[in-house]
């Protein structure tokens, strides 16, 4: 369950992994704002401390006008989990849906191949 308690903006995150295993997630907010961790990160958090490795797809939804797309620093945590194909899929409440993949939402990630070694 979202834990909002400052921004009281709740959001929920599901992601299929490549094993077909489905996991949530939720925004869980600090007092010390900026170590709040947003919905689909907590998503891939747990869905990689249980050893996952590749997501097919993630999942955003808020209770929005129009649905929210994933923050920059969760899109490269998809972008690491993921394939340039891996959907993106931004929903509100009412159902009012938006797909992108990976790729479009963050073209020039930074990846392992910058890493030396
Ligand atoms: N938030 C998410 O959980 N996912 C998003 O895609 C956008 C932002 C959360 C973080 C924070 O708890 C609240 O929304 C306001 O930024």
């Amino acid at each position: 369950l979202a834990h909002a308690p400052y921004s009281k903006f709740k959001v929920g995150a599901a992601l299929l992994a490549a094993d077909g295993q489905l996991y949530t997630g939720c925004n869980v907010e600090s007092a010390s704002y900026s170590l709040t961790v947003c919905a689909e990160r907590v998503a891939l958090l747990k869905a990689a401390s249980s050893g996952v490795r590749k997501i097919k797809s993630i999942a955003v939804v808020a209770d929005t006008e129009e649905p929210v797309p994933p923050c920059g620093a969760c899109r490269q945590m998809i972008s690491e989990f993921g394939e340039e194909g891996t959907e993106v899929i931004s929903a509100n409440l009412q159902g009012k849906a938006q797909v992108f993949t990976i790729k479009e939402l963050l073209p020039t990630p930074f990846d392992p191949s910058f890493l030396p070694g």
